[in-house]
């Protein structure tokens, strides 16, 4: 007893004794910090020679996700013809003001595991089919967003269709009657069913997705099984829309969803197959899915983080070039001439869900560390624009790495967002080549590339440039040489924010936003002083 005691007072000591230093050590800290000059900028040298021109970056890699999960489509979509907040036709104003703005390309529903449960039928018409949704909480599906509330949403931003269909528990016959109902112009039964429903024209629709994750969630296919049913899918899921006839609907049967074996595997199994495929069957392109998770299940918070989590989920992003090429060469093997796309149609960053928010809506909150990973990874795809020509971010409102955050009426722009906005001008534009030694970024053992950078010319020939600056600590200073342009300035936007786990909430929406940036041209060069964790983008004038 008495040497419990001791030990116990021992303890007591220590714990003060460390307490009292840590409060110490704090103090100094903060004092150093208050006085501590901002670290040296770096120098880095980027040329870009105009000259040389690579791929086109397909506008469709700026694609979104919009699944029904959580409150992605109801409430940040959807809130009804009868809702006080303002709305068009039961859509959401503000929430297509700020998708217009950001020229979404295409938008891919219904899911996601939902949509190899969803059954198209439940929504249309006038008495919609209420039913649970299994795959995201067991909550209430109520099917009042439907086909027809998904494309006038879609026209509304003025965006393409996307359409998954169910593979996992419907039937060839299932979607080949939803493709008629949507896309047949003469007077078909079904064509006539959707005028009654308020639509007498065809829809378009721009991608087809043949299942989702058929490996997984999407019915836990062997390569070989999903093979024998995407061809019937292909063969029978006909679009009739006499305007898609010359440029057809794109269909996009299921790929990896990782480097490990069983997903080369899974590649291989389709290439190979589509090397040698009959008229009766094609694809256009294979998906791919990879999130920026490094635990699972998804621990890493996204708020109130710091630097070391910063730089691992950074670490992590950068992946994604790998698993590129990875099944790149594999695709190359069978289609060297590059007619299959790779459609990465989900990715992001994927996180603990919000302390008190239900674990099956996948809430999370959105940093300036999305914003950089969102742009290392717009850069990864465009530099392998030749193979990928489609991607979609999972998801576009209120689950995962999203672009707006809703709550009732109030509604928040993400970092993620601005970044998306600020790419606007690499829509379709060729890309051109830069060269640049990135330097080094370190954080505990984890080395990431500094600098990140891409450049191109838009559709008018005006050329743009894209710098990230990844270090949260050094500002950089750009000396960029272009060759084959007689450049005078640069004028664009920068974003950052005072801390890499910075958000934008609904008290303060503000906290990441761009800003203008400029710079002269002096002796031929241009210089952009770039803070630390920024990302940017800058148009050249000449
Ligand atoms: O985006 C959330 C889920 O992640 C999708 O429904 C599924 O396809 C993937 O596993």
């Amino acid at each position: 007893m008495a040497s419990t005691f001791a030990s116990r007072i021992e303890n007591l000591i220590h714990r003060v004794l460390t307490v009292e230093r840590g409060v110490l050590l704090a103090v100094l800290s903060l004092a150093l910090t208050a006085n501590a000059p901002l670290a040296a900028a770096q120098k880095i040298e980027l040329s870009v020679d105009v000259s040389k021109t690579g791929a086109k970056i397909d506008r469709n890699i700026f694609g979104q996700f919009a699944e029904h999960l959580g409150h992605g489509i109801y409430e940040g979509i959807w809130v009804g013809p009868d809702s006080p907040i303002p709305n068009t036709r039961g859509i959401r104003n503000d929430v297509v003001a700020a998708l217009k703005a950001i020229k979404v390309p295409n938008v891919r529903w219904p899911g996601g595991c939902f949509a190899d449960e969803y059954h198209w039928r439940d929504g249309i018409g006038a008495q919609r089919v209420v039913r649970l949704n299994p795959n995201w909480g067991g909550v209430i599906e109520p099917d009042t967003f439907g086909t027809h509330e998904f494309m006038d949403f879609i026209d509304q931003i003025g965006a393409d269709a996307y359409v998954s269909v169910n593979v996992g528990s419907g039937t060839p016959h299932e979607a080949a009657d939803w493709l008629e109902y949507m896309t047949a112009a003469q007077q078909t039964t079904l064509a006539k069913e959707r005028a009654a429903n308020g639509h007498p024209g065809p829809y378009k629709i721009a991608r087809l997705g043949l299942g989702n994750e058929s490996w997984d969630c999407g019915g836990n296919m062997t390569p070989d099984y999903y093979l024998s049913q995407m061809k019937i899918y292909s063969r029978f899921v006909r679009n009739y829309n006499p305007e898609q006839q010359k440029q057809q609907m794109l269909k996009i049967a299921v790929g990896p969803g990782g480097g490990e074996s069983r997903w080369t595997d899974w590649t291989e199994t389709i290439m190979q197959a589509y090397q040698h495929h009959t008229w009766s069957w094609d694809i256009d392109g294979l998906s791919m899915h990879s999130y920026t998770v490094v635990k699972w299940p998804p621990s890493y918070k996204s708020f109130d983080f710091g630097e070391t989590e910063y730089a691992q989920i950074l670490k992590s992003t950068l992946e994604m070039d790998d698993l590129i090429k990875k099944h790149s060469a594999i695709m190359d093997k069978y289609d060297p001439q590059k007619k299959v796309a790779l459609i990465v149609d989900e990715w992001g960053g994927w996180y603990a869900p919000l302390p008190g928010s239900h674990p099956g809506f996948l809430l999370q909150q959105n940093s300036l560390r999305d914003a950089i990973l969102a742009a290392l990874n717009l850069n990864i795809f465009a530099r392998n624009a030749d193979r990928v020509r489609g991607a979609n971010i999972a998801q576009m409102i209120n689950v995962l790495q999203a672009m707006i955050l809703t709550d009732k009426e109030k509604i928040v722009l993400t970092p993620t967002y601005y970044v998306f906005k600020m790419y606007v001008p690499f829509q379709d534009a060729t890309l051109i080549p830069v060269t640049f030694d990135a330097g080094t970024y370190a954080r505990d053992d984890i080395k990431l590339p500094r600098v990140d950078a891409i450049a191109a010319k838009d559709t008018t020939g005006k050329l743009w440039l894209e710098i990230t600056n990844v270090d949260p600590n050094a500002p950089v200073e750009v000396a960029v040489s272009l060759t084959g342009i007689n450049a005078k300035s640069a004028a664009g936007e920068t974003l950052t924010g005072a801390k890499v786990d910075s958000i934008n909430n609904f008290d303060a929406p503000n906290t990441v936003v761009p800003k203008p940036i400029s710079a002269k041209a002096q002796s031929g060069k241009l210089t952009l002083k770039l803070d630390p964790k920024s990302v940017t983008v800058v148009s050249i004038e000449q």
